[in-house]
């Protein structure tokens, strides 16, 4: 008789591609799955009986700013509560590697954590960090170009000289040697926006030669953003890179409602290129206070301030008037500080959400001390309320956007599927009870109904909380595979 470490019976399978669920047993050996029939014969030292509940692929989260979480705090109980499985950190242009502090700790490279806990000059020394820490999930790293900025430049306020460029560039050749899924930019920080189109062309050209993405935090989401996905666009060309848009949205009152322009815009650019995004699914975003950002009309919540501690959890409208100044003067006095915006229209997300191309990504921020909800519930809110309560789409399709989406486009290859010989990232959930329970006033919350997580082929969370097992792994880039 077959042997295996962990057989789960009976469960309803969802693969992670999109086909419908079928009742399968699956047996897992040495990290991966051995497996799979309608019933097994085999002989496991843990067995599962999971009837009634679906079992998925591990799920992806593709917008992560987990960088130095993973290492500081390896339990990541925030997302694998959730059933995630593999986090992509490096978004927004901000990556922990490769990064040499030169000075001031720029904006928004503060969300990832302080200064003092940026020590990773090279990817690799990143890489090798993740091994010691061994984090609870595996991770897969973006190269920020605004952390390569702030290694070769003097001053961020400026385009980059060719010399920078190529100084840049060295790195992130060094990085996608060492395994790096591509480079991410954040050109609407005041870190990278002087950057020029060319200046991003020109540092992201290694992408096309070694298979790997640029993903990018758009130069704005708000009224020119159709010329932002252009810039995108063209850069994904120029270099012959797929594109991923982070976090696609539609931000700013003023720029209510134009989720069908923007979907229309994107659907067009993926006839002729790889193009896709991911989207977290509240309508409210969170970052570093902007100033460009304040708008009176908007409810915007401050969730830490480094002089003025005292106001997290209030609005900058009652902290403005207790102060008694305008809100922009409020904003100024609390930097530097994080912040929600509630400048999402829920029609626009929806619509964004539920479009083929969009993969789930949370976007959570772990080191914020009053985070967005969306760190501890983005994807049972997906499975909860999107697709159970709304039904935007089918359970198989929330899937596939959570977790074989996101393994082909970033190229995580022998993940993201239940298939044999695939890595055993697993996710049993009862999808009559899933549902997130992290909101604005209780963030850190877990979700409810979530049954076990496997990471590698070991259980790491149950029903009653994290088991201890932390078998997360750095995932290197694999081939990436687009189907439009
Ligand atoms: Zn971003
Ligand atoms: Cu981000």
């Amino acid at each position: 008789m077959l042997r295996c470490d962990t057989l789960i019976r009976n469960a309803k399978v969802l693969d992670g591609s999109g086909g419908a669920a079928e009742l399968k047993d699956v047996a897992l050996c040495g990290g991966r799955i051995g497996a799979i029939g309608p019933s097994l014969e085999c002989a496991a030292s843990a067995v599962t009986d999971a009837a009634g509940l679906v079992l998925a692929p591990g799920f992806i989260d593709v917008h992560t700013h987990d960088d130095i979480c993973v290492i500081r705090n390896p339990a990541m109980l925030a997302k694998l509560s959730q059933g995630v499985t593999t986090v992509i950190v490096g978004n927004c242009g901000i990556s922990a590697a490769p990064f040499q502090l030169a000075g001031e700790l720029p904006e928004p490279m503060n969300l990832l954590g302080d200064a003092g806990d940026f020590c990773y000059p090279t990817f690799a020394s990143y890489v090798a960090a993740l091994g010691e820490a061994r984090p609870a999930v595996n991770v897969g790293a973006l190269v920020g170009h605004t952390a390569l900025r702030n290694n070769h430049m003097d001053r961020l306020d400026r385009a980059a000289t060719s010399a920078e460029i190529e100084g840049m560039r060295e790195q992130l050749c060094e990085a996608l040697e060492n395994g790096a899924l591509g480079l991410s930019t954040g050109l609407a920080y005041l870190s990278a926006d002087a950057a020029t189109t060319e200046e991003v062309m020109v540092l992201a050209e290694p992408l096309g030669r070694a298979g790997a993405v640029y993903t990018t935090h758009m130069r704005t989401e708000a009224e020119a953003i159709l010329e932002a996905m252009e810039e995108a666009f063209a850069i994904g060309r120029a270099d012959h890179a797929p594109v991923i848009v982070s976090h696609l949205k539609c931000a700013g009152i003023g720029n209510w409602g134009r989720a069908g322009e923007v979907l229309q815009l994107l659907d067009a650019g993926r006839t002729g290129q790889q193009i896709g995004c991911d989207c977290y699914p509240y309508a409210a975003g969170s970052s570093t206070l902007d100033l460009r950002q304040v708008d009176e009309r908007l409810k915007i919540t401050i969730t830490w301030s480094t002089p003025h501690e005292e106001v997290a959890g209030q609005t900058l409208k009652e902290i403005a008037e207790s102060w008694s100044v305008t809100q922009l003067e409020a904003a100024r006095r609390l930097q530097s500080a994080g912040a929600i915006y509630h400048s999402i229209s829920e029609g626009d997300m929806r619509r964004i959400l539920a479009h083929p191309a969009t993969m789930i990504g949370s976007d959570g921020l772990p080191c914020d001390p009053r985070p967005h909800p969306r760190l501890w519930g983005t994807f049972p809110r997906v499975l909860g309320r999107y697709c159970r309560g709304e039904n935007l789409f089918s359970l198989p399709e929330a899937v596939h956007k959570m977790a074989g989406m996101p393994a082909q486009r970033f190229g995580l290859a022998e993940r993201g599927l239940i298939r044999e010989g695939y890595w055993a990232d697993l996710v049993l959930f009862d999808p009559e009870r899933i549902i997130d329970t992290a909101t604005y006033e209780q963030p850190v919350s877990a979700a409810k109904g979530i049954a076990g997580v496997w990471v590698n082929g070991e259980l790491s969370y149950t029903a009653r909380g994290a088991t201890g097992n932390r078998a997360g792994r750095f995932v290197r880039r694999g081939k990436t595979a687009w189907v439009q």
